[in-house]
């Protein structure tokens, strides 16, 4: 098979610095591995080529077959309170549409869901450690051209017709990801706000949102500077930090 990870080559591509890579030709999760690691003093990124039990978020599972995809998972800190951090999952699925910027259509699904013409296409788990630490883990199909899912999905190269070098991806990935992060850290959400709205899915669609138990049925008006999503339901607008958009449908 071509177009295996290549940590040279990743290495060769990577403009940022202090960055500690790791490499797995299996593994059970990325995020996983990161977890359970040592804390260093650089940013500890993970990458396989195969994860045997790879999460999404609400334990589901996330296909992971052998040298098609990308699989990473990164670990840092942030210095920001947990409360503070209701952006970043949105700038994590902002930081993927950014390095797609030549293939149209792309778009995010509140809160990271990376789709293409409603399929999905990359997802993001965040899992928050003691001490402003915390592991983004990133999924984005690239090369998988058959797989049985029982949801809509779609990769790179069905989009594109063509094959993609992974290890090009990751290195604009990492950079951009590490980029990303360090505005984020400084000046929380708010400069990513009109990026985000090029891209939203959602926005002026009717919703069905799960929020804990409950279940909102409005249309959406966007986002606000912490990346809560505005829903307007009940006669009146209404903000909601964390949900899953269960359904969607034009009005
Ligand atoms: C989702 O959309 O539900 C999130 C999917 C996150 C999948 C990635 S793949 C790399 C990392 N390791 C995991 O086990 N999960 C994340």
């Amino acid at each position: 098979m071509s177009n295996l990870l290549n940590k040279s080559l990743i290495q060769a591509q990577l403009n940022s610095h202090n960055i500690q890579l790791d490499f797995f030709d299996e593994i059970n999760s990325t995020n996983e591995y990161l977890k359970n690691a040592q804390k260093i003093d650089k940013i500890h990124v993970c990458l396989a080529e195969s994860q045997t039990a790879g999460r999404g978020r609400l334990q589901r599972e996330w296909h992971s077959p052998f040298g098609e995809n990308i699989y990473l998972s990164l670990r840092c800190t942030i210095n920001k309170k947990a409360a503070e951090l209701g952006g970043l999952s949105l700038l994590v699925g902002l930081s993927v549409c950014e390095i797609l910027d030549g293939i149209p259509n792309i778009k995010l699904k509140w809160p990271n869901d990376v789709y293409h013409e409603d399929k999905k296409m990359a997802g993001c788990l965040i899992e928050l450690l003691p001490n402003s630490e915390l592991v983004i883990g990133l999924g984005l199909n690239v090369n998988m051209e058959k797989a049985n899912l029982d949801r809509a999905w779609t990769s790179l190269k069905i989009i594109s017709g063509q094959e993609q070098d992974r290890n090009a991806l990751i290195a604009k990935l990492i950079d951009k990801l590490i980029h990303n992060l360090k505005i984020f850290e400084e000046q929380g959400f708010e400069p990513f706000l009109a990026a985000y709205q090029q891209y939203d899915y959602s926005f002026n669609k009717m919703l069905t949102l799960q929020s804990g138990n409950k279940q909102y049925q409005g249309i959406a008006r966007g986002i606000n500077n912490e990346g809560h999503l505005a829903l307007f339901c009940e006669n009146e607008l209404r903000y909601f930090s964390s949900g899953e958009v269960v359904s969607t449908r034009l009005i």
